[in-house]
């Protein structure tokens, strides 16, 4: 499992839980140690996500009549649109997973996707992935921090990222960077998880939600939308469209329905409560017989609290997964 031996999978363990303890690490210190965080934070959760998830590691607004993977494929759809992407074009995809978006754009349009992502562990089943799929000629992975793209200036046609920007020390840096490589006229999309209006600091209860899900999903520190504009502004980016979509879909049937059990089938299972409590107590047992490394029932322990603190955001409006932003470089 991860790719790490069982002892480095302890460590990992115990370090990522000690950069998330408000008594040991304060928030600018885990935006400064924004790399190791995130990094060994997928490194722990990757075949947990491949699990629960399958090759997209994102949220979508969903309908009555949509089957789960179906909801995830019209949200990559809803991007490339946007995008205007089309054959012959260069795509960079920002954060990219294990590369399901990319391999879906870049089939479903024609256009040659270059997947950033930060995490060698990633990279390698993705490119397994890519293989099995026949398009490796067209989905392309660099393992690379964003915050430091390695490409020329004026190498990409379109940019975006889904549910990836997020784990940022710096948005206006981040963005700053993606201009640099853009040609001018440029589109970047991006899906942000962010605060809402509706998010009041000074409630314990709005603060807890917040805390399990920087926690549970890697993030130094959540941005309320208007923070993520103003990034783009500030970035030198024209702002072309901005829109909540958490509230796009059936009202019966909300982003985060997966994690509810609402859409319960043998697929969706591992993403329920049911089948999340299933899973933890396999991993008891399995860390107790040592079939397992040490730490991986904590870290099946953090994804849960923070799928609950997501459900919790969700219902209270005051979070969303799926900030949508199109920003244009200036001609
Ligand atoms: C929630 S996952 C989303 C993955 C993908 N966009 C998808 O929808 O399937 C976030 C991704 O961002 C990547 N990431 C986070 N910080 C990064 C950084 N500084 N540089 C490159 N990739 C990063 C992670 O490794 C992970 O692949």
């Amino acid at each position: 499992m991860t790719g790490l031996s069982r002892d480095a999978f302890s460590d990992t363990v115990k370090h990522y839980r000690k950069l998330h303890d408000d008594g040991e690490t304060s928030s600018d210190e885990r935006k400064g140690a924004y790399s190791t965080l995130v990094n060994q934070y997928y490194d722990l959760v990757t075949d947990f996500y491949e699990f629960g998830w399958g090759d997209s590691f994102h949220f979508a607004p969903r309908f009555k009549h949509e089957k789960f993977r179906d909801s995830l494929k019209r949200h990559e759809r809803f991007l490339a649109r946007k995008l205007r992407l089309y054959p012959g074009m260069k795509a960079m995809d920002l954060g990219c997973g294990v590369g399901g978006p990319m391999r879906y754009i870049a089939s479903h349009t024609g256009a040659h996707v270059t997947g950033v992502n930060a995490n060698g562990y990633q990279i390698s089943k993705g490119r397994k992935h890519n293989e099995k799929a026949g398009l490796s000629h067209r989905c392309e992975f660099v393992e690379s921090d964003f915050m430091a793209l390695p490409f020329e200036e004026n190498s990409f046609d379109a940019a975006y990222g889904i549910e990836a920007t997020c784990h940022a020390p710096d948005r206006v840096a981040l963005f700053e960077g993606v201009k640099r490589v853009l040609k001018p006229g440029a589109y970047f999309a991006v899906y942000e998880w962010c605060l809402t209006d509706n998010y009041v600091a000074s409630d314990a209860e709005h603060r807890r939600i917040k805390k399990e899900i920087e926690e549970g999903d890697g993030l130094p520190d959540l941005a309320h939308t208007s923070e993520v504009d103003q990034a783009f502004v500030d970035a030198g980016f024209e702002v072309v469209e901005t829109r909540d979509l958490a509230g796009d879909g059936d009202p019966e049937t909300p982003w985060y329905l997966s994690l509810t059990g609402g859409d319960m089938s043998l697929s969706s299972l591992p993403r329920t409560p049911i089948g999340r409590t299933l899973t933890n107590g396999t991993l008891a047992i399995a860390e107790k017989l040592k079939l397992v490394p040490e730490g991986t029932k904590q870290v099946s322990d953090f994804l849960n609290a923070a799928a609950d603190a997501l459900v919790a955001g969700g219902e209270r409006k005051i979070f969303t997964p799926m900030y949508f932003v199109l920003a244009k470089v200036p001609e």
